[in-house]
């Protein structure tokens, strides 16, 4: 089976993390999320992935240079300038199969594919598009469908009185090659503005997938926050790098932990870590591998991506670091997210 996984945007609500970071190279518990994704696919039948990317290409190619280490076979189309969800889908054209899946590779999900692959195949295919259900749908695009999953159409929006269901696009689709000859060359087409509605409108077959299982969009720093404490929760179930040394605390290897530190469980410390005495680290707290946490600092509720430096007595609180900073000697931050461009606080 091959998927075709939609990497090439700027994120910029991810920013200052994303700037010089592709999104779905964002670390998740201390792997990229991407990696994540490409183990799940691998172990659910998709060997054959098509990466289309343009912002940091070279961050997804130097990590997973053509797929051999997942066992996979990974090939590039690289954008010259963004186009869009669906333009990206139609520049891959010439790497695709006659029957694909496509990923937003930002989405953090934990579905078996299988049913959805059957569905699309026992139906004739045309386009087949996985839901997830939402407790507030007034953010997304909610589908109504009719009795046989067919989609009708998608609200943009909706009053919660006005929704038709709280089913939304979850972001993973399969197609049909076929139906790309309707997605104009060389120009920005969003598939979820412009391609669903318009192949709707068409009758094209656009069946609907109810999924069940775990699903986030990570695209903000509030929600990528909230991965991490599922995670740490084990609500979202990916394996977790390090043993658990003890219930909630995952060590990597060759850390150090000085005796006189105090971990606040849930915490996931990478691996080459050093931890000083008398630091405090958690709960809900990710330490990335090859950093370095000095005597008396603390980390609460925060995110560190790897080779970064907490100084002696500096305090983070709710904090996201990208990878490589330094944080002084007694500097306390609260709610910031920082990475080598620059600093917001959100
Ligand atoms: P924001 O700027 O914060 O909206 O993020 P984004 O544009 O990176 O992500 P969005 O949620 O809009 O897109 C969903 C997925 O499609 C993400 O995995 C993006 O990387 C990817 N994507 C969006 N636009 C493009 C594009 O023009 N080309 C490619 N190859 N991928 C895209």
């Amino acid at each position: 089976m091959q998927a075709l996984l939609l990497a090439g945007g700027l994120g910029t609500r991810l920013r200052p993390l994303t700037e010089d970071w592709p999104k779905p190279m964002a670390l998740l518990g201390n792997r990229p999320w991407l990696e994540h994704l490409i183990v799940m696919l691998k172990r659910q039948g998709v060997d054959d992935i098509v990466l289309a990317v343009k912002h940091c290409p070279e961050k997804i190619q130097q990590h997973f240079g053509y797929g051999d280490r997942w066992g996979v076979t990974i090939r590039y189309v690289v954008e010259r300038t963004l186009l869009g969800t669906a333009g990206a889908i139609k520049n891959a054209e010439s790497l695709l199969r006659d029957r694909f899946l496509v990923f937003n590779a930002d989405i953090i999900q934990t579905f078996h594919l299988r049913p959805f692959i059957e569905g699309h195949v026992r139906r004739g295919g045309g386009v087949s598009i996985c839901l997830t259900e939402v407790e507030d749908p007034s953010h997304y695009g909610v589908v109504e469908q009719d009795a046989d999953g067919r989609i009708l159409r998608f609200v943009e929006k909706p009053r919660p009185e006005e929704a038709p269901s709280r089913k939304i696009n979850a972001g993973i689709y399969m197609l049909d090659k076929a139906v790309l000859a309707d997605i104009p060359a060389g120009k920005e087409v969003s598939i979820e503005r412009e391609m669903f509605p318009g192949w709707i409108r068409k009758g094209v077959p656009v069946y609907g997938h109810d999924t069940e299982g775990y699903w986030m969009d990570m695209g903000t720093t509030k929600r990528y926050r909230q991965v991490h404490r599922d995670l740490l929760d084990r609500k979202l179930d990916l394996p977790v790098s390090g043993t658990e040394v003890e219930r909630g605390v995952w060590i990597g290897e060759n850390s150090e932990v000085h005796p006189g530190a105090l971990i606040v469980p849930p915490v996931l410390i990478g691996n080459r870590v050093t931890i000083g005495e008398k630091a405090v680290i958690g709960p809900y707290t990710v330490i990335g591998d090859d950093c370095r946490i000095k005597s008396g600092a603390r980390l609460m509720e925060s995110i560190l991506w790897n080779r970064c430096t907490v100084e002696t007595n500096a305090v983070l609180n709710n904090c996201i670091f990208g990878h490589g900073l330094t944080i002084g000697t007694r500097h306390v931050m609260h709610e910031a997210v920082m990475s080598r461009i620059g600093v917001s606080y959100a």
